[in-house]
């Protein structure tokens, strides 16, 4: 079985006394620190960008999984190497020219994902998925913490496990939107391996206990 990565979201944390769940993530069991970027106008809600993630950078000891949910991302692909991100994922939906984004990404030494949004089939990613070190799929349609889980995610999870298999057996598959301790397992089955969890963590009344229940 492959490895399995928790990535908490700090969309849902406490801005106003963000070292406290910076340090939580650190001490817990979790892999990653997902951070989620929105611009206003590929999703409905604005969050943060660079400006914050130097911060979190600074006290976070663990690596940075930046969703970009931001239009021609590339304009910002430097500055988010310069503040730390390890993973970048930009969104299917939003690259005209996806191969290129692609390689400038990993050219600027960061890994390379793409995120497909709950509407956009698995199979667009046919004539890339070689290049990916990462897919996202979004479980929720992006913009916002706290949403419930849409079920056919599972499917393209299955679709996209068989693909990678042939093509790209290392390829993470990562899961976003409405996933905790009461569907982690489903997901895994399905061919996931990096959850990306918000409310699930962060509104429980023991987040570290909630993370090291989702990484059992
Ligand atoms: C949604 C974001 C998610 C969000 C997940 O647009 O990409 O990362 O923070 O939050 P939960 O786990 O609460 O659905
Ligand atoms: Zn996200």
């Amino acid at each position: 079985m492959k490895n399995i990565i928790i990535a908490p979201s700090m969309l849902s944390a406490n801005f106003a006394n963000l070292n406290t769940d910076i340090e939580m993530v650190n001490k817990s069991q979790a892999d990653w620190f997902h951070i989620d970027v929105m611009d206003g106008m590929f999703v409905p809600n604005i969050s943060f960008g660079p400006v914050v993630i130097k911060h979190i950078q600074k006290y976070a000891k663990k690596p940075l999984d930046v969703h970009l949910m931001i239009m021609d991302p590339d304009r910002y692909f430097e500055e988010f190497k310069v503040c730390g991100a390890e993973y970048l994922t930009i969104h299917y939906e939003a690259c005209t020219h996806l191969h290129r984004s692609v390689q400038r990404i990993k050219s600027l030494g960061m890994k390379a994902g793409v995120a497909l949004n709950p509407h956009t089939p698995v199979h667009l990613l046919t004539d890339i998925i070689g290049d990916l070190d990462m897919v996202l799929i979004m479980s929720v349609n992006p913009g916002f913490g706290g949403q419930s889980f849409i079920p056919q995610a599972l499917r393209k999870i299955t679709e996209l496990r068989a693909m990678t298999e042939n093509r790209n057996p290392d390829c993470i598959i990562e899961v976003d939107g409405g996933v905790g301790p009461n569907n982690i397992q489903k997901l895994i089955k399905a061919g996931a391996n990096a959850f990306v969890a918000g409310n699930s963590v962060f509104a429980s009344e023991n987040p570290m206990e909630t993370i090291a229940l989702m990484k059992q």
